[in-house]
């Protein structure tokens, strides 16, 4: 086929494709959670180089369904494994529709439009947190490069050009992402410092303090602290408002890894938990987990524009001399990429399509599921559910680990959920990660249902 297909031709490519991906979105409901393994033949099959003469697109769609059918399969309200995202068929059609017209949103003079319409999606987050007038921020590609910006930014306003004696505090529950992208960033492992966690699974504020003091007693320069909003393995939030003012107490620069559970903020049981959230100076949070957005849209908000613009700022001589075009800022002076895809239009079209209100409902749901999980397996013998969900992840243990590995088996089983588990301080840790707004009551009783049995055995 020529690189310019004719009309008729695009139309004929486009409707084959809706109508894959209607069949697609009509089994979703029915769908299991995960599905049967390719053979090493299959892989390497797929694996296989193009050919000089293209092939018709029905048999490139078969090759498709069969690498489709291994794996996870994330539309199924059955999985609560990792962090689910069902994904949207409105954000995929906004997907389509801005390749489609891939316009440049790197620099705001090639597309004002569309980099002001990105802007406002960002401008709709951060007046969530209530981050100030001078507050900021980007779309980027997911909740680790987010994590990476927060890290460099924090690296660049606090430290400047020499950090080799910076320190970054964690918890061994902070996302791997995070220490990963200190390493990106320059720091080596003896620089990020993993505290000890309470009995709540918590950063514990005064550990903080101590250790920020010795630190800097050792002539060290603490500098940063990472705190959660919803770890990936409980999902539990640290205490922010305390954590916020060793922050604020210690002149270190507060990122919130909110990847996960930050947009909990457009509900009110959120905002209660995420408390203290509005005195980060960045928040990592994911469209494509909390909004069901397909993979690939993340989010950094800062509190002051400006630290973005001092990490990130690139001029070259090809590019025009100011990074702002009719007072829209470029996005590549906030962030890491040049050129991007206009990512904003997969989080626009949806909030104007559907509004604010049933985003707001699915993660309500979500609590609730939870709320109802927690309850249910708390009454079950053998089970040890001391940690109450804070947002929509369910953790629990047994009072023997390798009980734990036979629920977990024989949960995912037959295929209808899938879940995955963790470890906390050494001991086997089930987890139900409740996001997936396909996810009912009939997918956690299920769960649950042949939890209880392994137990009786
Ligand atoms: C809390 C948290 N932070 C960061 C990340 C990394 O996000 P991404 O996979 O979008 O890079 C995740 C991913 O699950 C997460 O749960």
């Amino acid at each position: 086929m020529t690189l310019e297909p004719d009309r008729a031709t695009r139309a004929e490519l486009t409707s084959f494709i809706v109508e894959y991906l209607a069949d697609w979105h009509d089994r979703a409901a029915t769908m299991p959670a995960s599905g049967h393994d390719l053979t090493s033949e299959e892989l390497e099959y797929l694996q296989g180089p193009p050919a000089e003469t293209g092939r018709d697109l029905a048999s490139i769609l078969e090759d498709l369904d069969l690498a489709g059918k291994a794996g996870i399969l994330h539309p199924s309200g059955g999985h609560m494994s990792y962090i689910p995202n069902a994904g949207l068929y409105t954000a995929a059609m906004a997907e389509f529709l801005a390749a489609g017209l891939n316009r440049y949103t790197g620099v705001a003079s090639a597309a004002p439009g569309f980099t002001a319409i990105e802007h406002g999606v960002v401008d709709w987050m951060t007046s969530l947190f209530d981050l100030g007038p001078d507050a900021s921020g980007l779309l980027l590609s997911g909740g680790s490069m987010a994590n990476l910006t927060g890290v460099v930014t924090a690296r660049t306003t606090r430290l400047g050009d020499d950090f080799s004696d910076g320190v970054i505090y964690v918890t061994p529950h902070t996302h791997h992402s995070v220490a990963k992208a200190a390493r990106i960033a320059g720091f080596r492992n003896d620089q990020i410092l993993p505290l000890a966690v309470d009995a709540d699974l918590r950063m514990d504020p005064e550990s903080l303090r101590a250790r920020v003091v010795s630190d800097r007693g050792s002539g060290r320069r603490p500098f940063l602290v990472v705190a959660s909003a919803g770890t990936t393995d409980t999902g539990t939030v640290d205490r922010l408002h305390a954590i916020a003012q060793v922050a604020e107490d210690e002149g270190l620069w507060l990122h919130v890894d909110g990847a996960y559970g930050a947009f909990y903020q457009l509900t009110e049981r959120g905002r209660t938990v995420l408390a203290g959230l509005e005195r980060a100076n960045s928040i990592a949070l994911d469209p494509h987990k909390g909004l069901s957005i397909p993979f690939g849209v993340g989010a950094l908000v800062v509190r002051d524009e400006a630290d973005l613009v001092d990490a990130h700022l690139g001029r070259g001589a090809y590019l025009r001399a100011e990074d702002h075009y009719q007072g829209v800022r470029d996005i590549a002076s906030l962030g890491p990429e040049l050129s991007r895809p206009f990512r904003g239009l997969a989080v626009w079209l949806p909030l104007q399509l559907h509004g604010v209100a049933p985003f707001r409902d699915a993660l309500d749901l979500s609590l609730d599921l939870a709320e109802h999980a927690h309850g249910r397996l708390a009454t079950i013998d053998g089970v040890d559910a001391r940690w109450r969900p804070d947002l929509s992840i369910v953790a629990f243990m047994f009072d023997d680990d390798d009980k734990g590995k036979a629920a977990l088996e024989a949960v995912n089983r037959d295929r209808a959920v899938h879940i995955s588990p963790t470890v906390v301080g050494g001991r086997f840790v089930l987890r139900l990660a409740i996001l997936n707004r396909r996810t009912t009551v009939e997918h956690v009783d299920h769960a649950i249902d042949v939890i209880e049995k392994t137990l009786i055995g």
